[in-house]
């Protein structure tokens, strides 16, 4: 048991992480929530703010800190980019959750770990786009990384297991499992015409749009393979990406005597958020516990890669290394963005992603600042490679 609460600082408060971190941390004594952030939402930040005694917030959009600050007149609003790395680095938190949608989340993922405070990592596409940068960065300052990403959390504690009985070198592939997604067993022609409705329609998981619409065209297991590797220091082809349609099993250990460790558990992400936030403590959750026989059956199957090209192309970026990931990421935001705004067919998604990875040669990764460079020109590519791409179908 701890002697004082943890303190917790979320970034990313009002998204789906962000609440459901929020309602972990109202049900335990044993963590103080001591700032937030958001992009915009000011009216939830305030509200979020108040209800757990927090004073000090910080809102990345500077415009939506003005009626914030008007609105709040017994807080601190913090504003831009510059106020969410001041938030943090003056917070006193003992752990950083961020759950920030997208590469934006990279400079406070790097403010977090600079600073040496461990971080709860919701934002995968930090550390796909930061690579090594970023565990490099964690080693040298100390802090530890603690997946938040169910899969990930799941293989967290499996390894942990593992390492601490059979010591190292006992783990020989990992597998994360995806749901499949709202369009599994489909063609590449019924993808053609899929909507934005039928994207956000995902089986298993409620989760914020750009998350889910990852999960409907595979890129989130691309993006999730490339953390695993980071996060585990495990080669490519030693992670496997399975279809499994129910999302009870989240991942599993391959060990060097042909047995396999299982993570099990309903999809519901206050679980390992709350592995994350209490690590390594365990703690009672209300959730509603695993009966298989009620279940009944498992299910899996391998993930069609020539209907969902983009794992395909996660791999090909994770393989060439470098800026390669961060240009992968970049690109992807451009292109799901441009489909959340009917901009662009389902199916362009993928090939906004392949115009820019062939445009846009890799560099090594030598520094941050080159990685900032590259999701800019990354963005610039993808934005000029919409215009050429397979627009949204006819419906009339
Ligand atoms: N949702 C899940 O179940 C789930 C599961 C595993 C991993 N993840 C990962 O967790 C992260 C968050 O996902 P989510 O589903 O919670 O997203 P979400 O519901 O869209 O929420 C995103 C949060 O980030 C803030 N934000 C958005 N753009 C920002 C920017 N440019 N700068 C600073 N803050 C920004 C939003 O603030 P505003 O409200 O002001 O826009 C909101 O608080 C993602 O990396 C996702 O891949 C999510």
């Amino acid at each position: 048991m701890m002697s004082r609460p943890r303190r917790i600082l979320i970034l990313g408060s009002t998204g789906s992480i962000g609440v459901q971190a929020l309602s972990v941390i109202g049900q335990s004594e044993e963590l103080e929530l001591v700032g937030l952030s958001a992009r915009s939402s000011w009216e939830t930040l305030v509200e979020q703010a108040r209800a757990f005694g927090v004073e000090r917030v910080a809102l990345s959009d500077a415009q939506a800190a003005e009626p914030a600050a008007a609105a709040w007149p017994d807080g601190e609003v913090l504003a831009g980019s510059e106020g969410v790395a001041e938030l943090i680095v003056e917070s006193g938190a003992d752990l950083v959750l961020n759950a920030i949608v997208g590469s934006a989340g990279l400079g406070p993922t790097i403010a977090t770990l600079g600073e040496g405070i461990d971080l709860a990592l919701a934002n995968k596409e930090s550390l796909v786009a930061g690579g090594e940068l970023v565990t490099a960065l964690a080693q040298a300052t100390g802090a530890q990384i603690i997946p938040v990403d169910s899969e990930h959390a799941a293989l967290h504690q499996l390894i942990a297991a593992e390492r601490a009985t059979a010591g190292p070198g006992t783990i020989e592939r990992l597998t994360i499992t995806a749901s499949g997604g709202p369009f599994r067993g489909m063609s590449s022609q019924q993808l053609q015409s899929v909507s934005i409705a039928d994207a956000l329609a995902h089986p298993t998981w409620e989760m914020g749009g750009k998350i889910t619409i990852d999960s409907s065209t595979l890129m989130n297991k691309g993006l999730e393979l490339i953390e695993a590797h980071h996060l585990f220091d495990v080669p490519y082809d030693r992670i496997d990406v399975v279809v499994h349609p129910q999302s009870i099993v989240h991942g599993c250990v391959a060990l060097c005597d042909g047995a396999v460790l299982a993570h099990l558990g309903h999809p519901d992400m206050r679980v390992p958020i709350a592995y994350a936030l209490h690590h390594p403590e365990r703690v009672e959750l209300p959730v509603v516990r695993l009966d298989l026989a009620a279940i009944g059956s498992l299910t899996f199957e391998p993930v069609d890669l020539e209907t969902f090209p983009c794992l395909g192309l996660a791999r090909a970026a994770a393989a060439a290394g470098g800026t390669a990931p961060c240009i992968l990421n970049a690109a992807n935001e451009v292109a799901v963005h441009a489909f959340l705004a009917g901009r662009i067919a389902f199916t362009a998604i993928a090939e906004v992603i392949e115009a820019t990875l062939a445009t846009i040669e890799a560099r090594p990764l030598a520094e941050f600042e080159a990685l900032f460079a590259a999701d800019r020109e990354a963005r610039e590519v993808a934005r000029a490679a919409l215009d050429q791409v397979r627009p949204v179908p006819d419906r009339g």
